[in-house]
Protein backbone atom coordinates (compact mmCIF):
# COMPACT_ATOMS: atom_id res chain seq x y z
CA UNK A 1 0.00 0.00 0.00
CA UNK A 2 1.44 3.51 -0.58
CA UNK A 3 1.16 5.44 2.10
CA UNK A 4 2.15 9.68 2.42
CA UNK A 5 0.88 12.88 2.51
CA UNK A 6 -1.95 13.55 0.87
CA UNK A 7 -1.85 17.40 2.04
CA UNK A 8 0.46 20.04 3.99
CA UNK A 9 0.08 23.72 4.46
CA UNK A 10 1.72 26.19 7.38
CA UNK A 11 0.18 28.87 9.08
CA UNK A 12 2.58 31.57 11.21
CA UNK A 13 1.34 34.62 13.02
CA UNK A 14 0.44 38.19 11.65
CA UNK A 15 3.44 39.89 12.57
CA UNK A 16 7.38 39.81 11.99
CA UNK A 17 10.09 42.17 13.10
CA UNK A 18 12.79 43.02 10.24
CA UNK A 19 16.28 41.25 11.30
CA UNK A 20 17.88 44.43 10.14
CA UNK A 21 16.46 46.75 12.49
CA UNK A 22 17.03 44.25 15.38
CA UNK A 23 20.76 43.49 14.43
CA UNK A 24 21.25 47.87 14.70
CA UNK A 25 19.10 47.18 18.01
CA UNK A 26 21.07 45.06 19.21
CA UNK A 27 24.55 46.36 18.16
CA UNK A 28 25.22 43.72 16.01
CA UNK A 29 26.24 44.26 12.30
CA UNK A 30 23.65 43.47 10.25
CA UNK A 31 25.10 41.22 7.55
CA UNK A 32 25.78 38.75 11.04
CA UNK A 33 22.26 38.05 11.02
CA UNK A 34 20.97 38.06 7.69
CA UNK A 35 24.34 36.18 6.33
CA UNK A 36 26.28 34.67 9.33
CA UNK A 37 23.07 33.16 10.59
CA UNK A 38 20.24 33.49 7.19
CA UNK A 39 17.42 35.24 8.93
CA UNK A 40 15.63 38.34 7.16
CA UNK A 41 12.71 38.35 9.21
CA UNK A 42 11.38 36.60 12.61
CA UNK A 43 7.59 35.73 13.21
CA UNK A 44 6.38 37.67 16.44
CA UNK A 45 3.43 36.15 17.78
CA UNK A 46 1.00 38.19 19.66
CA UNK A 47 -0.35 36.92 22.96
CA UNK A 48 -4.09 36.12 20.89
CA UNK A 49 -2.09 32.83 19.45
CA UNK A 50 -0.48 30.31 21.26
CA UNK A 51 0.67 26.74 19.75
CA UNK A 52 -2.94 25.58 19.53
CA UNK A 53 -4.44 28.29 17.54
CA UNK A 54 -1.41 28.19 15.44
CA UNK A 55 -1.39 24.54 14.76
CA UNK A 56 -6.12 24.87 14.78
CA UNK A 57 -5.27 27.79 11.96
CA UNK A 58 -2.81 25.26 9.95
CA UNK A 59 -5.01 22.68 10.20
CA UNK A 60 -8.05 24.63 8.72
CA UNK A 61 -6.55 25.04 5.36
CA UNK A 62 -6.29 21.59 4.26
CA UNK A 63 -9.31 19.89 6.04
CA UNK A 64 -12.55 18.94 4.12
CA UNK A 65 -15.56 17.17 5.73
CA UNK A 66 -14.29 14.23 3.76
CA UNK A 67 -11.21 14.57 5.69
CA UNK A 68 -12.75 15.11 8.81
CA UNK A 69 -15.00 11.43 8.31
CA UNK A 70 -12.09 9.81 7.90
CA UNK A 71 -9.13 10.92 10.62
CA UNK A 72 -9.34 8.91 13.60
CA UNK A 73 -6.00 9.69 15.04
CA UNK A 74 -4.80 13.68 15.61
CA UNK A 75 -1.65 14.30 16.64
CA UNK A 76 0.28 17.56 18.16
CA UNK A 77 3.98 17.81 17.81
CA UNK A 78 5.80 20.50 19.91
CA UNK A 79 8.11 21.59 22.65
CA UNK A 80 6.57 24.63 23.76
CA UNK A 81 3.21 22.74 25.32
CA UNK A 82 0.41 24.67 27.14
CA UNK A 83 0.16 22.21 29.53
CA UNK A 84 1.88 19.64 31.13
CA UNK A 85 -1.33 17.27 31.53
CA UNK A 86 -4.13 17.91 29.10
CA UNK A 87 -2.86 17.15 25.19
CA UNK A 88 -2.98 20.37 22.87
CA UNK A 89 -4.47 17.77 20.59
CA UNK A 90 -7.62 17.94 22.26
CA UNK A 91 -8.22 21.92 21.86
CA UNK A 92 -7.20 21.56 17.87
CA UNK A 93 -9.82 18.53 17.78
CA UNK A 94 -12.65 20.68 19.09
CA UNK A 95 -11.52 23.84 17.05
CA UNK A 96 -11.16 21.85 13.71
CA UNK A 97 -14.27 19.76 14.13
CA UNK A 98 -12.93 16.48 14.22
CA UNK A 99 -15.40 13.54 14.80
CA UNK A 100 -15.34 12.34 18.62
CA UNK A 101 -14.46 8.74 17.58
CA UNK A 102 -10.79 9.73 17.26
CA UNK A 103 -7.85 9.31 19.29
CA UNK A 104 -5.75 12.16 20.05
CA UNK A 105 -1.80 12.65 21.38
CA UNK A 106 0.31 15.18 21.93
CA UNK A 107 3.93 13.82 21.34
CA UNK A 108 7.39 15.76 22.54
CA UNK A 109 11.00 15.39 21.38
CA UNK A 110 12.49 18.68 21.18
CA UNK A 111 12.46 19.18 17.43
CA UNK A 112 12.12 16.00 16.22
CA UNK A 113 8.35 15.00 17.16
CA UNK A 114 7.01 16.01 13.99
CA UNK A 115 8.81 13.35 12.55
CA UNK A 116 8.14 10.79 15.27
CA UNK A 117 4.19 11.66 14.28
CA UNK A 118 4.73 11.00 10.06
CA UNK A 119 6.49 7.85 11.25
CA UNK A 120 3.75 6.87 13.46
CA UNK A 121 1.09 8.16 11.32
CA UNK A 122 2.84 6.15 8.83
CA UNK A 123 2.17 2.62 11.13
CA UNK A 124 -1.15 3.48 11.62
CA UNK A 125 -2.60 3.95 7.93
CA UNK A 126 -0.33 0.20 7.35
CA UNK A 127 -2.67 -1.14 10.04
CA UNK A 128 -6.11 0.96 9.05
CA UNK A 129 -6.03 1.20 5.21
CA UNK A 130 -9.12 3.72 5.31
CA UNK A 131 -7.95 5.91 7.91
CA UNK A 132 -6.51 9.28 7.84
CA UNK A 133 -4.01 11.18 10.02
CA UNK A 134 -3.63 14.68 11.04
CA UNK A 135 -0.24 16.07 12.34
CA UNK A 136 0.52 19.17 13.52
CA UNK A 137 3.56 20.33 14.51
CA UNK A 138 3.29 24.03 16.33
CA UNK A 139 5.67 25.87 18.00
CA UNK A 140 6.89 29.52 19.59
CA UNK A 141 10.83 29.73 20.12
CA UNK A 142 11.71 31.90 22.56
CA UNK A 143 15.48 32.18 23.99
CA UNK A 144 14.88 35.55 25.85
CA UNK A 145 15.28 39.16 24.89
CA UNK A 146 19.01 40.13 23.89
CA UNK A 147 20.30 36.69 24.15
CA UNK A 148 22.58 34.94 21.21
CA UNK A 149 19.40 33.05 20.43
CA UNK A 150 17.03 36.17 19.73
CA UNK A 151 17.73 36.42 16.36
CA UNK A 152 16.75 32.21 16.00
CA UNK A 153 13.00 32.91 17.47
CA UNK A 154 10.15 32.37 15.25
CA UNK A 155 6.71 30.64 15.54
CA UNK A 156 4.57 28.58 13.25
CA UNK A 157 2.63 25.51 12.76
CA UNK A 158 2.55 22.57 9.97
CA UNK A 159 -0.78 20.92 9.63
CA UNK A 160 -0.23 17.19 7.22
CA UNK A 161 -2.80 14.98 6.03
CA UNK A 162 -1.27 11.23 6.20
CA UNK A 163 -3.35 9.21 4.23
CA UNK A 164 -3.25 6.09 1.51
CA UNK A 165 -3.73 8.65 -1.00
CA UNK A 166 -0.18 10.13 -0.79
CA UNK A 167 -0.81 12.75 -3.38
CA UNK A 168 2.00 15.35 -2.61
CA UNK A 169 4.43 12.64 -1.05
CA UNK A 170 5.16 9.16 -0.84
CA UNK A 171 6.99 8.09 2.56
CA UNK A 172 9.60 5.36 1.48
CA UNK A 173 10.91 2.34 4.01
CA UNK A 174 14.48 3.43 4.60
CA UNK A 175 15.06 5.19 7.64
CA UNK A 176 17.73 5.83 9.80
CA UNK A 177 17.97 7.12 13.24
CA UNK A 178 20.22 7.27 16.31
CA UNK A 179 19.53 8.71 19.83
CA UNK A 180 21.96 9.90 22.31
CA UNK A 181 21.49 11.76 25.84
CA UNK A 182 22.84 15.30 25.22
CA UNK A 183 22.60 18.27 26.77
CA UNK A 184 22.51 21.08 24.02
CA UNK A 185 19.77 22.41 24.20
CA UNK A 186 16.59 22.09 26.95
CA UNK A 187 13.75 23.84 28.81
CA UNK A 188 13.32 23.09 32.22
CA UNK A 189 9.45 22.51 33.03
CA UNK A 190 9.62 25.95 35.48
CA UNK A 191 11.18 27.94 32.24
CA UNK A 192 10.05 30.18 29.78
CA UNK A 193 12.75 30.39 27.73
CA UNK A 194 15.32 27.72 26.68
CA UNK A 195 18.34 26.50 27.82
CA UNK A 196 20.66 26.02 24.95
CA UNK A 197 24.33 25.68 24.63
CA UNK A 198 24.69 27.12 21.51
CA UNK A 199 28.21 26.11 19.56
CA UNK A 200 28.01 22.70 21.06
CA UNK A 201 24.13 22.32 19.61
CA UNK A 202 25.89 22.97 16.12
CA UNK A 203 28.53 20.24 16.21
CA UNK A 204 26.26 18.12 17.54
CA UNK A 205 23.40 18.72 14.87
CA UNK A 206 26.24 18.12 12.51
CA UNK A 207 27.55 15.25 14.20
CA UNK A 208 24.20 13.34 14.06
CA UNK A 209 23.59 14.60 10.23
CA UNK A 210 26.98 12.67 9.45
CA UNK A 211 26.42 9.60 11.34
CA UNK A 212 22.46 9.01 10.16
CA UNK A 213 23.42 9.46 6.56
CA UNK A 214 26.48 7.27 6.99
CA UNK A 215 24.44 4.24 8.15
CA UNK A 216 21.58 5.41 5.27
CA UNK A 217 24.60 4.84 3.22
CA UNK A 218 25.50 1.43 4.45
CA UNK A 219 21.54 0.34 4.58
CA UNK A 220 20.44 1.51 1.00
CA UNK A 221 24.17 1.65 -0.57
CA UNK A 222 22.69 5.28 -1.88
CA UNK A 223 25.01 8.22 -2.27
CA UNK A 224 24.02 11.99 -2.92
CA UNK A 225 23.54 11.67 -6.53
CA UNK A 226 20.33 9.67 -6.17
CA UNK A 227 18.46 12.65 -4.58
CA UNK A 228 17.31 15.63 -6.49
CA UNK A 229 17.09 17.33 -2.94
CA UNK A 230 17.88 17.75 0.58
CA UNK A 231 15.66 18.82 3.47
CA UNK A 232 16.91 19.49 6.79
CA UNK A 233 15.56 21.02 10.14
CA UNK A 234 16.39 24.70 10.24
CA UNK A 235 16.82 26.23 13.56
CA UNK A 236 18.12 28.79 11.22
CA UNK A 237 19.18 28.82 7.53
CA UNK A 238 23.44 28.79 7.26
CA UNK A 239 22.98 25.59 9.84
CA UNK A 240 21.28 23.28 7.08
CA UNK A 241 24.10 24.45 4.84
CA UNK A 242 26.57 23.69 7.50
CA UNK A 243 25.66 20.20 7.24
CA UNK A 244 25.11 19.53 3.92
CA UNK A 245 28.49 20.91 2.97
CA UNK A 246 30.23 18.32 5.00
CA UNK A 247 29.23 15.39 2.49
CA UNK A 248 29.06 17.72 -0.80
CA UNK A 249 32.11 16.40 -1.79
CA UNK A 250 30.85 13.17 -2.44
CA UNK A 251 28.42 13.79 -4.99
CA UNK A 252 29.33 14.69 -8.68
CA UNK A 253 29.55 18.67 -9.87
CA UNK A 254 25.88 18.51 -11.05
CA UNK A 255 24.64 17.18 -8.08
CA UNK A 256 26.81 19.38 -5.80
CA UNK A 257 24.93 22.22 -7.63
CA UNK A 258 21.61 20.93 -8.03
CA UNK A 259 21.69 20.10 -4.19
CA UNK A 260 22.86 23.67 -3.13
CA UNK A 261 20.71 25.45 -5.22
CA UNK A 262 17.56 23.85 -4.13
CA UNK A 263 18.58 23.88 -0.27
CA UNK A 264 18.15 27.64 -1.59
CA UNK A 265 14.42 27.31 -2.38
CA UNK A 266 14.10 25.24 0.78
CA UNK A 267 14.96 27.94 3.36
CA UNK A 268 12.95 30.72 1.61
CA UNK A 269 10.08 30.45 4.08
CA UNK A 270 12.17 30.16 7.05
CA UNK A 271 14.34 33.24 6.31
CA UNK A 272 11.24 35.07 7.18
CA UNK A 273 9.81 33.55 9.81
CA UNK A 274 12.59 32.02 11.79
CA UNK A 275 12.82 28.95 14.16
CA UNK A 276 9.57 26.95 14.39
CA UNK A 277 10.79 23.80 15.96
CA UNK A 278 9.16 20.76 15.61
CA UNK A 279 7.48 22.06 12.20
CA UNK A 280 10.55 23.68 10.42
CA UNK A 281 11.83 20.58 8.62
CA UNK A 282 8.09 20.82 7.15
CA UNK A 283 8.46 24.51 6.62
CA UNK A 284 11.29 23.59 4.64
CA UNK A 285 9.56 21.07 2.94
CA UNK A 286 6.86 23.36 1.82
CA UNK A 287 9.36 26.13 1.00
CA UNK A 288 11.29 23.86 -1.62
CA UNK A 289 8.01 22.46 -3.01
CA UNK A 290 6.64 25.64 -3.39
CA UNK A 291 9.57 27.80 -5.23
CA UNK A 292 11.39 25.04 -6.63
CA UNK A 293 10.02 24.86 -10.47
CA UNK A 294 11.83 22.08 -11.91
CA UNK A 295 11.62 19.50 -9.13
CA UNK A 296 11.20 16.08 -11.02
CA UNK A 297 8.77 13.75 -10.46
CA UNK A 298 9.14 10.52 -8.61
CA UNK A 299 12.30 11.58 -7.51
CA UNK A 300 13.97 11.37 -3.95
CA UNK A 301 14.09 13.85 -1.21
CA UNK A 302 15.95 13.26 1.69
CA UNK A 303 15.18 14.57 5.33
CA UNK A 304 16.77 15.53 7.85
CA UNK A 305 15.14 15.97 11.43
CA UNK A 306 17.18 16.94 14.55
CA UNK A 307 15.62 17.13 17.84
CA UNK A 308 18.23 18.60 20.80
CA UNK A 309 18.46 16.07 23.63
CA UNK A 310 19.20 14.20 20.90
CA UNK A 311 18.06 12.04 18.07
CA UNK A 312 18.80 12.66 14.59
CA UNK A 313 16.45 10.86 11.70
CA UNK A 314 17.64 10.60 7.68
CA UNK A 315 14.53 9.19 5.67
CA UNK A 316 13.04 9.83 2.28
CA UNK A 317 9.86 10.96 0.44
CA UNK A 318 9.13 10.18 -3.59
CA UNK A 319 7.57 13.51 -5.52
CA UNK A 320 4.50 12.05 -6.44
CA UNK A 321 3.21 13.40 -10.32
CA UNK A 322 1.12 16.78 -10.31
CA UNK A 323 1.89 17.17 -6.86
CA UNK A 324 2.08 20.88 -7.75
CA UNK A 325 -1.82 21.06 -8.28
CA UNK A 326 -2.03 19.96 -4.10
CA UNK A 327 -0.11 22.60 -2.57
CA UNK A 328 -1.58 25.89 -1.31
CA UNK A 329 1.19 28.01 -2.64
CA UNK A 330 -0.96 30.99 -3.66
CA UNK A 331 -2.30 30.70 0.18
CA UNK A 332 1.13 31.13 1.33
CA UNK A 333 2.07 33.66 -0.59
CA UNK A 334 -1.15 35.89 0.31
CA UNK A 335 -0.15 35.16 4.08
CA UNK A 336 3.34 36.55 3.78
CA UNK A 337 1.91 39.58 1.45
CA UNK A 338 -0.66 40.59 4.39
CA UNK A 339 1.70 40.18 7.33
CA UNK A 340 2.19 43.35 9.30
CA UNK A 341 5.75 45.20 10.22
CA UNK A 342 6.27 45.78 13.86
CA UNK A 343 8.77 48.06 14.69
CA UNK A 344 11.89 46.39 17.44
CA UNK A 345 10.12 48.46 20.50
CA UNK A 346 6.67 46.95 19.46
CA UNK A 347 8.17 43.33 19.38
CA UNK A 348 9.54 43.81 23.03
CA UNK A 349 6.82 44.68 24.53
CA UNK A 350 4.52 41.99 22.48
CA UNK A 351 7.05 39.46 23.87
CA UNK A 352 6.71 40.74 27.26
CA UNK A 353 3.08 40.50 27.17
CA UNK A 354 1.80 36.90 28.75
CA UNK A 355 -0.71 35.41 30.33
CA UNK A 356 -1.17 35.39 34.56
CA UNK A 357 -0.32 32.33 36.32
CA UNK A 358 -2.34 33.00 39.32
CA UNK A 359 -5.68 32.15 37.97
CA UNK A 360 -7.16 35.30 37.79
CA UNK A 361 -9.35 36.61 34.53
CA UNK A 362 -8.45 38.13 31.47
CA UNK A 363 -10.20 38.77 28.52
CA UNK A 364 -7.79 39.57 25.17
CA UNK A 365 -8.93 42.38 22.58
CA UNK A 366 -8.41 40.14 19.63
CA UNK A 367 -10.05 42.18 17.24
CA UNK A 368 -6.27 42.83 15.43
CA UNK A 369 -5.85 39.19 14.95
CA UNK A 370 -7.06 38.33 11.57
CA UNK A 371 -6.85 34.56 12.17
CA UNK A 372 -9.76 32.45 12.65
CA UNK A 373 -8.86 30.92 15.16
CA UNK A 374 -7.96 32.91 18.53
CA UNK A 375 -7.13 32.67 22.26
CA UNK A 376 -9.60 35.22 23.80
CA UNK A 377 -8.52 34.66 27.33
CA UNK A 378 -7.79 33.06 30.63
CA UNK A 379 -9.87 32.13 33.12
CA UNK A 380 -9.39 29.71 36.12
CA UNK A 381 -6.29 28.61 34.73
CA UNK A 382 -8.24 27.48 31.80
CA UNK A 383 -6.99 29.27 28.14
CA UNK A 384 -10.36 29.97 26.32
CA UNK A 385 -10.26 29.59 22.85
CA UNK A 386 -12.90 31.00 19.76
CA UNK A 387 -13.37 29.83 15.97
CA UNK A 388 -14.76 32.75 13.94
N1 LIG B 1 29.00 39.20 8.38
C1 LIG B 1 28.80 37.91 8.02
N2 LIG B 1 28.85 36.88 8.92
C2 LIG B 1 29.07 37.19 10.21
C3 LIG B 1 29.29 38.51 10.64
C4 LIG B 1 29.24 39.54 9.67
N3 LIG B 1 29.42 40.82 9.98
N4 LIG B 1 29.50 38.48 11.97
C5 LIG B 1 29.41 37.19 12.36
N5 LIG B 1 29.16 36.42 11.29
C6 LIG B 1 28.98 34.96 11.26
C7 LIG B 1 29.97 34.20 12.12
O1 LIG B 1 31.20 34.03 11.48
C8 LIG B 1 29.21 32.89 12.33
O2 LIG B 1 29.33 32.12 11.16
P1 LIG B 1 29.75 30.56 11.28
O3 LIG B 1 28.73 29.91 12.18
O4 LIG B 1 29.68 30.07 9.89
O5 LIG B 1 31.11 30.55 11.90
C9 LIG B 1 27.74 33.34 12.39
O6 LIG B 1 27.71 34.67 11.84
C10 LIG B 1 27.19 33.41 13.81
O7 LIG B 1 28.07 34.17 14.58
P2 LIG B 1 28.44 33.73 16.05
O8 LIG B 1 28.85 32.28 16.05
O9 LIG B 1 29.36 34.72 16.62
O10 LIG B 1 27.01 33.88 16.70
P3 LIG B 1 26.57 33.76 18.20
O11 LIG B 1 27.64 33.22 19.06
O12 LIG B 1 25.99 35.07 18.57
O13 LIG B 1 25.38 32.67 18.17
C11 LIG B 1 24.16 30.71 17.68
C12 LIG B 1 24.99 31.86 17.10
C13 LIG B 1 25.06 29.80 18.51
C14 LIG B 1 23.54 29.93 16.54
C15 LIG B 1 23.04 31.31 18.58
O14 LIG B 1 22.17 32.10 17.82
C16 LIG B 1 22.24 30.26 19.32
O15 LIG B 1 22.61 29.81 20.40
N6 LIG B 1 21.06 29.82 18.74
C17 LIG B 1 20.20 28.82 19.34
C18 LIG B 1 20.77 27.41 19.22
C19 LIG B 1 20.66 26.82 17.84
O16 LIG B 1 19.93 27.28 16.99
N7 LIG B 1 21.38 25.71 17.61
C20 LIG B 1 21.34 25.01 16.35
C21 LIG B 1 21.56 23.52 16.52
S1 LIG B 1 20.44 22.82 17.73
C22 LIG B 1 18.97 22.56 16.88
O17 LIG B 1 18.96 22.52 15.69
C23 LIG B 1 17.71 22.41 17.67
C24 LIG B 1 16.97 23.68 17.66
O18 LIG B 1 16.13 23.93 16.80
C25 LIG B 1 17.25 24.65 18.70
Amino acid sequence: MKIGVEKLSFNIPHLYVDMNELAIARDEEPAKYKIGIGQDEMAVTPVSQDPVTLAANAALQILTDEDRERIDLVMFATETSIDQSKAASVYVHRLVGLKEGTRSIELKHACYSGTAALQLAKGHVALNPESKVLIVASDIARYGLSTPGEVTQGAGAVAMLISNEPKVLLLDDDSTFITKDIMDFWRPNYSDYAYVDGKYSNDKYIEFFNDVWRAYQEKTGATLDDFEAICFHLPYTKMGMKALKTVLDQATEVTQERLTSYYDKSVIYSRKVGNVYSASLYLSLISLLENADELKENSKLGMFSYGSGAVGEFFTMTLQPNYKDYLYTETHKMMFENREKVSVATYEEIFEQVLPKDGSTVELDVADDPRPVRLTGIDKHMRQYSNN
